[in-house]
């Protein structure tokens, strides 16, 4: 379609997507059969009928099970490589992708494994396709604060090479607040903060993850407009928010796109922007969110524009943190 030609041809930045979320089924059979681990499902099929979810807990058992395929590091390098592929294809130019750690050392796999597997895959997308990139290691939050700061501990002799720190897994149950001493020693040793807050959970998390862990970006966000000051505060200190429009539907965050946020967001300022969380288990990359927003929301071409521009204000582009860090 026309709308899609124009998506197309936005060159676009992703800041919200979860490596261990871009594991399309094709690759999860091919990865299980040479290491010799046999699936749950006994077909590409069968998997991809369990895609189906009632919440974020829902989604998160069916994907930390897909992720215990990866092993080696030529799997985590293939993982990175496949996503990389797919969004170069979308004219995406810059990536900001987030990896949970602990979803692999807690399986016996090395800090390092998983780090250089990506990492390679990285930087090869930027010499090959000249794609822009940070990486974000993520804490599961369900686990403990200590559990996360071994992880903190295990990032250490990468830490050069990694921009930031985020939080992610089941909110309910897991504010902000439990992590205030690891963020407070993340940010010490120069990692940037961010934490999904407002997802499922309620506007409170939201004000946590800034005062609290005093993150710089908000993943998701989708409750803040529940409270009028939090918007406010948003809009003053320019505080992004990334929001995932698929993965919301998916996830029965809001029950269907017609009643996203995002329309709404713009509207008051705030620096909303769009991406794709985990395209492999929600059925869109970049393009597809960016389309089925445009077309549900009616939204026109200032805004979609907008939402563009705003991802590539909202990134860490214009930081070199690297340097900074030494
Ligand atoms: N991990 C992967 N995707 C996630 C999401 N949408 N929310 C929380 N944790 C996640
Ligand atoms: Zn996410």
């Amino acid at each position: 379609s026309e709308l899609y030609k124009i998506i197309q041809g936005i060159p676009k930045a992703e800041l919200h997507l979860h490596i261990e979320g871009s594991f399309e089924p094709e690759l999860m059979f091919k990865i299980a059969e040479r290491n010799n681990i046999t699936l749950a499902y006994d077909s590409i099929e069968s998997l991809k009928k369990a895609y189906l979810f009632n919440n974020l807990q829902e989604f998160l058992d069916i994907y930390y099970a897909g992720a215990q395929v990866l092993i080696h590091e030529q799997d985590f390098f293939d993982l990175t490589w496949a996503y990389l592929t797919k969004v170069h294809s979308q004219n995406v130019v810059h990536v900001e992708v987030f990896f949970d750690p602990q979803t692999h050392t807690n399986r016996g796999i090395a800090f390092e494994v998983v780090f250089n597997g990506i990492y390679k895959a990285l930087e090869k997308a930027n010499k090959e396709f000249n794609i822009s990139y940070k990486l974000i290691m993520s804490y599961l939050r369900h686990l403990s604060e200590e559990a996360a700061f071994k992880t903190l501990e295990a990032s250490l002799p990468f830490k050069h090479l990694i921009d930031g720190v985020g939080l992610d897994s089941s909110e309910m149950g897991n504010p902000p607040s439990k992590f205030v001493n690891v963020f407070k020693a993340s940010a010490e040793h120069g990692y940037k903060l961010v934490a999904h807050a407002g997802e499922e959970g309620p506007v409170e998390y939201i004000w946590e993850a800034l005062d609290v862990l005093k993150v710089i970006r908000i993943d998701h966000g989708n409750r803040c407009l529940d409270d009028e000051k939090l918007v406010r505060r948003l809009v003053e200190e320019k505080i992004p928010l990334t929001l995932c429009p698929t993965s919301n539907v998916a996830l029965k965050v809001i029950q269907k796109m017609e009643e996203h946020p995002v329309a709404k967001m713009l509207k008051k300022g705030i620096i909303a922007t769009i991406h794709s969380d985990d395209p492999a288990y929600f059925g869109g990359y970049m393009n597809e969110n960016y389309f089925e927003t445009t077309k549900a929301l009616n939204l026109n071409k200032d805004q979609l524009m907008k939402l563009a521009i705003n991802a590539f204000k909202a990134s860490w582009l214009h930081t070199d943190t690297k340097q900074k860090r030494i």
